[in-house]
């Protein structure tokens, strides 16, 4: 039998709604917070690659969280393409009208309530009886639903709850009218056999489960999110809740690009449908990387650097003779290029703004001449330039929009005969600012010289230096983690110059530190 839904209308029987959790579950894990900024160009990204529901995040848990949920519906949600927008809220009143308000403006919307159902978590966590989660199911679904008629709702450690009342809060959640209940694997526990039983169990034997949509949400701290949402998918879930780069709380959430791929590639297994366009998944996991300062492994399934690479002469050879031999799924089907090459100092504007086209950049003319200015200086110093090189310029480009510290020049003493000294140029809301300083080696001197001409309390929790590609000429992409007043910032560098890229780093955190600031606390930064 098919499915009506508020928002999908009558659904195919062989869809699966793909719901993104990248700026909800993702970003509530340590490390990957994400500005406003930052966030809306995430969404328009998995807009683009047609994600079907976007959480864009927790109204309730901070006016941050708000702010950014109410943007994304303003901006995004305004759209003709925009996906259904959700907001996660709890069982309770005040979380629900948070986020019926947050999600005001958006075209399509829907209200997401979670309870836990099991009883570890009723007994120690909500400190409610089985009766009153039902009762608070009921209220809250109820009041949803007169803000929005998309409403799901999702029994929390749902894979560790009993069978008989997970049976009956979802019957309680249905009649109050969830139009999506989704069953998560709060903690990473199940095993694919479970899955298959608990979907099996409710859709047997709970009533009017046919006309919902049921959802899986799984957690990797077993390294079995993606296996069992396809469990649950052959089982009968037709809506995923999953992340891009598998990012999330713990050990991360089932990663989209895996989920997707699977599902493409064993059609014979898994025959079901979705809309993503798979070709931007490889530039939106790089993105995502980007934002927060965090590579993928480069053993990644599908956007990993070795994920398309034959090393073993073997491989190679097969290969070479039938592609199959060796790969499941072509490499440019995911956005992966088949020559990785190749840019040079000979390359003209034309050539670059097309590369840069072929890499899934669309960016203005003053972005595009500050970038080629970028590339063509790193022609200069460096043999090959690589796509991953250019991609690095590019975001770092991108991402230095609005920034009211600029990095101008860094002049550098160091060695083993003198003192280490940095004489630093930044140019701070327009006007040029130099500082020299010394320091603990270059890298202190460096980051010395930047507290001197822009004071700051923050604390540098992390700094880390990577290789975009290999070679003693690869530039180097540094990360610096600054945290003031408990709010954590990633900035990011790159350039062939270790120091230049940590400095350029150092100062994107300070850039993205003060649009925090100014997002909670505007006095906070002194310049
Ligand atoms: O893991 C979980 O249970 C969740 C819910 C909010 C869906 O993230
Ligand atoms: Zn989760």
């Amino acid at each position: 039998m098919s499915i009506t839904h508020p928002s999908f209308g009558t659904l195919d029987d062989d869809r699966i709604i793909i719901f993104d959790t990248t700026l909800r579950d993702g970003e509530q894990s340590p490390g990957f917070s994400m500005n406003l900024n930052e966030k809306i160009r995430m969404a328009e990204a998995l807009t683009e690659i047609g994600v079907d529901v976007l959480e864009a995040g927790f109204a309730i848990a901070s006016p941050g969280d708000f702010e950014s949920v109410k943007a994304i519906a303003e901006s995004i949600g305004q759209r003709d393409n925009t996906p259904v927008l959700a907001s996660l809220a709890r069982a309770g009143q005040m979380d629900v009208l948070r986020a019926a308000e947050a999600l005001r403006s958006a075209k399509r919307k829907r209200i997401h309530i979670v309870i836990a159902t099991s009883d570890l978590h009723m007994k120690y966590k909500l400190r409610l009886s089985p009766d009153e989660v039902i009762a608070a199911t009921v209220e809250s679904v109820t009041l949803a639903r007169q803000h929005a008629d998309d409403v799901e709702w999702s029994a929390e450690d749902a894979t560790r709850s009993d069978p008989d009342f997970l049976c009956r809060v979802i019957e309680a959640a249905i009649g109050a009218g969830a139009t999506t209940i989704n069953l998560p694997d709060t903690v990473g526990y199940a095993l694919p056999e479970d899955m298959e039983r608990m979907y099996s169990n409710v859709r047997n034997r709970v009533p009017g489960i046919e006309k919902i949509v049921l959802s899986t949400h799984n957690h990797n701290d077993l390294g079995l999110g993606v296996a069992n949402t396809i469990a649950s998918i052959r089982a009968g879930a037709r809506q995923v809740e999953c992340t891009i780069n598998g990012i999330g709380e713990r050990a991360g959430n089932a990663s989209l690009e895996e989920i997707v791929m699977a599902v493409r590639t064993r059609q014979d297994a898994i025959p079901f449908s979705n809309r993503i366009v798979t070709k931007q998944l490889l530039q939106i996991s790089k993105l995502l990387a980007t934002i927060t300062g965090f590579d993928v492994q480069p053993n990644k399934a599908i956007v990993g650097r070795n994920a398309f690479a034959h090393e073993a002469g073997i491989h190679q050879d097969g290969v070479l003779k039938h592609a199959g031999t060796y790969e499941i799924m072509t490499p440019e089907s995911v956005g992966w290029q088949k020559s990785s090459l190749v840019m040079g100092k000979h390359s003209g504007r034309a050539a670059f703004r097309d590369k840069l086209k072929t890499l899934g950049y669309s960016i203005g003319d003053n972005q595009l001449n500050d970038a080629f200015r970028r590339f063509k200086d790193l022609a200069d110093r460096k043999k090959v330039v690589w796509d991953e090189d250019i991609v690095a310029l590019v975001d770092d480009e991108v991402m230095r929009d609005h920034q009211r510290i600029r990095f101008v020049s860094l002049d550098l003493h160091a060695g083993s005969k003198s003192p280490p000294r940095a004489e630093l140029e930044l140019e701070v809301d327009g006007v040029v600012k130099s500082a020299t300083s010394g320091g603990d080696g270059p890298v202190d001197a460096t980051f010395k010289a930047i507290q001197q001409i822009f004071p700051h309390t923050a604390n540098l929790v992390l700094f880390s230096v990577g290789a975009v590609t290999e070679g003693t000429d690869a530039q180097a992409k540094t990360t610096v983690r600054l945290e003031e007043n408990g709010k954590m910032v990633d900035g990011q560098g790159a350039d062939t110059d270790t120091i230049v890229a940590s400095a350029r780093a150092y100062v994107h955190a300070l850039n993205k530190l003060l649009v925090k600031r100014v997002r909670t606390e505007p006095q906070a930064l002194s310049a």
